[in-house]
């Protein structure tokens, strides 16, 4: 048994020695009063050391054991309380042990065994409710932590929310920022490109002032030759150029003089027959000063060239002729036969059909022209000439 402090009371200093005496063994820090009032001096002096045992008798000149015991508590609350009685206390003891004044009460004279085991079950009772208080002491600082713990977690829970809200409303505004260039640049674009549909359209009128015919045929050509790029499935901006090529692959011939626009190719001069085939280059060449024009301007350069190496200017062969020119060769070539030129009357369809066989793979890409008999006979596209 470890060392405890005890404190006994009685006013009479025989019972204090045979006390010390009997507890001898145990190696207690022993205190005495012979009063009430000095065993609670006592206590208030050494409080702070601890006291686990209280022995006091009940009979005392001025406060009572049970008084004192009574104020005791206040000042050691954990402390286990004996109570040595006489036989006519006996009725006190029990009431003080029913309201839980006292924790064991002995007769007086005591027997010595009974003493020291009250004394062994009540320290060992005092040991459980310190531990107790200890155990509850610790649940109390775990508690305290992990309350603090939590206020910490939700503090940074909240910092973390608060700042991703903040990132969110931040990469909302940027978003709405990058929305507003955009339709500025859609804007832009769209002013950009409906400029450059007014510019070709100027071209095109300027092309129907200065001979109808050929601005008509531009037209025709320009209409077959999309249907066929869509047949080829082209991408959107491929046929649209292929379009755009349609319209104006005849532009160099602006740059020939009235005379040679009418005229049969078999009938003109070397010289002329040099100019006439120079018109895809004059074309291209006018098409290239116009930076949105440049993917056309091959097509124009290369409109007159046969899969066979024999057209014109270069004399390209099969795949070297970009197919784009190829398109429009075969167009152009079609609407020469099927409608009205200045030196020759229209074909028939079956004489172009029979033309077309007997060229395809020659002078004209063999796919393209197979293509092409297929929107040759349905109305499709006669109903949009
Ligand atoms: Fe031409």
């Amino acid at each position: 048994m470890g060392t405890y402090n005890i404190l006994l009371v009685d006013d009479e200093e025989n019972i204090i020695k045979s006390l010390n005496r009997s507890l001898r063994k145990f190696n207690f820090n022993i205190y005495s009063a012979t009063s009430g009032s000095e065993g609670i001096a006592v206590l208030n002096e050494y409080k702070h050391e601890g006291f686990s045992l209280i022995i006091t008798d009940q009979r005392m000149p001025g406060m009572s054991g049970l008084d004192m015991l009574h104020e005791a508590i206040q000042i050691v609350p954990d402390a286990m309380k004996i109570m040595l009685t006489g036989h006519s206390d006996m009725h006190i003891a029990i009431d003080a042990i029913n309201t839980g004044n006292v924790d064991y009460f002995l007769q007086k004279p005591w027997d010595d065994e009974i003493l020291h085991g009250v004394i062994e079950r009540l320290l060992g009772r005092y040991q459980l409710v310190i531990r107790n208080k200890q155990l509850d002491a610790l649940v109390k600082q775990q508690n305290a932590s992990l309350k603090k713990l939590n206020e910490e977690l939700e503090r940074k829970v909240r910092e973390r929310v608060d700042q991703i809200e903040f990132q969110k409303n931040d990469l909302k505004r940027l978003n709405s920022e990058l929305q507003d260039k955009n339709n500025s640049l859609r804007e832009l674009y769209n002013s950009l490109e409906d400029n450059f549909v007014s510019t070709i359209q100027m071209i095109v009128k300027l092309s129907e002032q200065r001979n109808p015919a050929l601005a008509a045929h531009s037209k025709i050509v320009s209409v077959h030759a999309t249907e066929i790029a869509k047949k080829l499935n082209f991408a959107e901006t491929d046929i649209f150029n292929v379009q755009l090529a349609g319209l104006l692959h005849d532009v160099g011939k602006l740059s020939l003089p009235d005379t040679l626009l009418i005229k049969n190719p078999s009938a003109m001069s070397a010289d002329e027959t040099d100019r006439y085939i120079n018109h895809p280059v004059y074309g291209a060449t006018l098409i290239r000063g116009v930076e949105r024009l440049h993917p056309i301007a091959s097509m124009i350069y290369s409109h007159h060239e046969h899969m066979d190496g024999t057209g014109f200017p270069l004399g390209l062969q099969g795949e070297a002729i970009p197919i784009g020119a190829r398109i429009i060769h075969v167009c152009n070539f079609c609407d020469r036969v099927l409608n009205h030129r200045p030196w020759s009357d229209p074909a028939p369809k079956t004489t172009l059909r029979g033309y077309l066989t007997q060229m395809a793979g020659t002078l004209f890409d063999n796919d393209i022209c197979q293509i092409y008999m297929t929107i040759l006979t349905p109305d499709e596209l006669e109903t949009r000439l």
